[in-house]
């Protein structure tokens, strides 16, 4: 029933959207204009919806959960909506609470902790819900009249919350010698052989989902921009530090951005389902990629400049030949979303992976491509992918908490670095393929050595934590809070 969907992405996209829609949420609350249906007539031990279960959730989970503020894509301002789930699907699995996702989140089995920001939920208020659930999750009678239940309390969200941005991309510069990691407003750039901080880049509108360097090294694109606003890429003159460029485009923030390895143009996918080409040196748009029919997480130029791969929600990769801008031909094998992708070193091969927790790899060539391997390489939605400069490894990280290394020419595991203490979002490998950088959604970084797979550096977090005030500014929202 609940279909993994887009993860961490959306955990991202849709945390990031802000508080003013809460705010919006919240007075229409306060105007009582919120209705919630009846209960139907229960056995007496199972609690009504309307009259035990509505009045938790209206009181805890409405200032969020709306559906003018809607965060997750989850809305439960009536019992339709609450049935119908989030952005990653059903949150009741009714007669199976232990299976409700809305009940793993407010036990905390699943992160993050709902009501988010506060305190758990009263364990009688936890008790009731289940309850409800156990007794086969029932709603109003059809036809019920219903009725607009009393003004809402405030959820209990604490003011101040120290927070730390998730790393949302990291990245090798050409020679190996620094990282530039993206977070929330901010790029990092890090001395790779002391995880010392060198500087920092300010002034991004958003989380900075993609940094590519110039093939010189000279230049950094960092890539992000405000959900369902626009695109941004920001280029900076690394020795000097100084701002060169701001492009905006798309409708809607940039999830992965390329360098052509001429160092002419850079390439940019959006959740707004479009890809772009951006002159580097003009800073304008020169061509519109428009096919796939769903957001585009990731992008890579071929190794020869060529052609450009593009991976899609909508499941497909897409080739595209820069010159003319023509699409070339569409690989479409994978069952779900894709989130990451890479070509092979040598150009003959482009790897692609997402939701479905599967790798695929294709063999491809001027007008067409074919399937080689596929194979379920995961427990879970694999998060980002990486092929070793050497072509021999692709590595994978997965919400399922591991980062596998496998042979690229037979899929067959080489090693795994289980258990990490959050999701990896970000790989990169330093160019000489002796280093692995993983950034993850707790803020955290680690370096790893490619030969003995044990970790180098880290875990360290790679952005300063703030004070942020809850409901003004983008209200570090998408930002998992830590107990202050
Ligand atoms: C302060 C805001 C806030 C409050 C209050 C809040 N939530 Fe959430 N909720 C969120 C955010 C933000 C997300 C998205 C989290 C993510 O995907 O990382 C979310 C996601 C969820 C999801 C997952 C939806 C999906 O499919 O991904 C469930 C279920 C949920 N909340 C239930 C609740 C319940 C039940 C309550 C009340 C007891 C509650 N929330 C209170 C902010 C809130």
């Amino acid at each position: 029933m609940s279909r993994p969907r887009r993860n961490i992405r959306s955990r991202i996209h849709a945390l990031s959207i802000g508080i003013i829609p809460a705010l919006i949420g919240l007075s229409a609350m306060l105007l009582g204009l919120i209705t919630l249906p009846r209960a139907r007539v229960h056995a007496d031990s199972t609690p009504g919806f309307d009259s035990q279960v509505a009045p938790i959730l209206q009181k805890n989970c409405l200032a969020c959960h709306s559906s003018a503020s809607k965060m997750g894509g989850f809305v439960l301002q009536n019992y339709a909506a609450l049935m119908k789930g989030g952005a990653h699907g059903a949150v009741i699995v009714p007669g199976k609470a232990d299976q409700s996702r809305m009940i793993q989140m407010l036990e905390g089995k699943v992160q993050p902790r709902m009501p988010f920001g506060a305190d758990p939920l009263a364990a009688a208020d936890i008790a009731t819900l289940r309850a409800w659930i156990e007794g086969g999750a029932l709603g109003p009678a059809p036809g019920e009249a219903t009725k607009t239940l009393a003004p809402l309390a405030i959820p209990d969200i604490k003011p101040q919350v120290a927070v730390v941005s998730p790393v949302a991309s990291v990245r090798f510069s050409p020679d190996g010698t620094m990282l530039a990691v993206g977070g929330y407003q901010e790029v990092r750039l890090i001395d790779s052989a002391s995880g010392k901080p060198l500087a920092t880049l300010t002034g991004h509108a958003d989380y900075v989902r993609s940094i590519a360097f110039s093939p010189d090294g000279r230049m950094l694109a960092a890539a992000g921009g405000s959900p369902q606003r626009s695109g941004e890429i920001k280029v900076w003159d690394l020795s000097s530090r100084q701002l060169l460029k701001t492009m905006v485009g798309h409708k809607d923030c940039i999830y992965s951005v390329a360098w052509s390895p001429n160092g002419k143009l850079l390439a940019s996918g959006s959740y707004d389902k479009m890809v772009k080409l951006w002159d580097v040196a003009s800073g304008q748009e020169t061509k519109n990629l428009q096919d796939h029919i769903d957001a585009v997480f990731a992008v890579a130029f071929s190794p020869d400049g060529k052609h450009l791969a593009s991976a899609s929600q909508d499941r497909s990769v897409k080739v595209w030949d820069i010159a003319s801008g023509m699409r070339l031909y569409t690989l479409g094998d994978a069952t779900d979303g894709l989130t990451s992708i890479a070509y092979s070193p040598s150009g003959k091969q482009i790897a692609a992976a997402g939701y479905d927790k599967t790798i695929y790899v294709w063999q491809i060539g001027d007008s067409d491509g074919r399937l080689l391997h596929s194979l379920i390489a995961d427990e879970d939605t694999i998060l980002a992918l990486a092929w070793t400069p050497d072509g021999k490894t692709l590595i994978t990280s997965s919400s399922d908490g591991s980062i596998r290394f496998r042979d690229a020419a037979t899929l067959d595991p080489i090693r795994v670095i289980d258990h990490q203490p959050d999701w990896v979002e970000a790989l990169s490998i330093s160019p000489d393929g002796t280093r692995l950088a993983a950034g993850r959604f707790n803020g955290t970084l680690s370096l790893f050595d490619m030969k003995s797979f044990k970790e180098l550096l880290g875990p360290w977090v790679a952005f300063d934590s703030r004070d942020m005030v809850l409901g003004i500014r983008d209200s570090g929202l998408g930002i998992r809070a830590r107990v202050p």
